[in-house]
């Protein structure tokens, strides 16, 4: 798929198939996370990938969206390591941009996604469930499966409201 196809078409997914998702996939979806550009070089992403039901189960009762993480083939939590972080905001934008890689190569594989941040209110419980150290902060949890939704066209403010300088 080409990528501003990708771009323009991929939504957030909610409910999967039950359909197992192909370790090459996860793979393919985890390597795209690790080629997103990042502040410095310093590639501060860490993962954890959960596909044992009881873990996953654990995992979701920790979010309000406990229905979508349970449903999910897989689920992964995506961390910040705090031991190579240097700017709150660029290392934030970094985690932004890894995460929407792992969206695109998702929705490339032909599988849906969606990206989870709300579980962040329960960031240290999520931690500890994952065996992750304290130095890993969640930053959000993307369930990945086989899309059970029909076909969404999503909804975008214009250009021509946010773009305010063409000079
Ligand atoms: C930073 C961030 C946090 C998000 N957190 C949640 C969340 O906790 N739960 C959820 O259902 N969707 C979450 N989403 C998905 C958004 O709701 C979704 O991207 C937005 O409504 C646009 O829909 P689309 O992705 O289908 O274009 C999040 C997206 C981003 C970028």
């Amino acid at each position: 798929m080409d990528v501003l196809e990708a771009i323009r078409t991929r939504r957030s997914i909610r409910k999967y198939t039950d359909r197992d998702v192909p370790d090459e996939f996860i793979e393919k979806i985890l390597t795209a996370g690790i080629w997103a550009p990042s502040g410095k070089n310093n590639q501060p992403w860490r993962f954890a990938v959960v596909k044992d039901k009881k873990l996953k189960s654990e995992i979701a009762k920790q979010t309000i969206h406990t229905n979508i993480l349970e449903n999910a083939p897989v689920i992964i939590a995506v961390f910040l390591d705090h031991n190579v972080t240097y700017d709150v905001v660029k290392d934030a934008n970094t985690m932004g941009a890894c995460i929407q890689n792992m969206l695109l190569a998702a929705h490339a594989l032909g599988l849906g996604a969606v990206w989870i941040a709300e579980i962040r209110n329960k960031m240290d419980e999520v931690r500890k469930l994952c065996g992750a150290p304290e130095e890993y902060e969640l930053i959000a949890v993307v369930p990945i499966g086989f899309s059970r939704e029909k076909e969404k066209k999503g909804r975008r403010t214009g250009l021509e409201k946010v773009v305010f300088l063409r000079k």
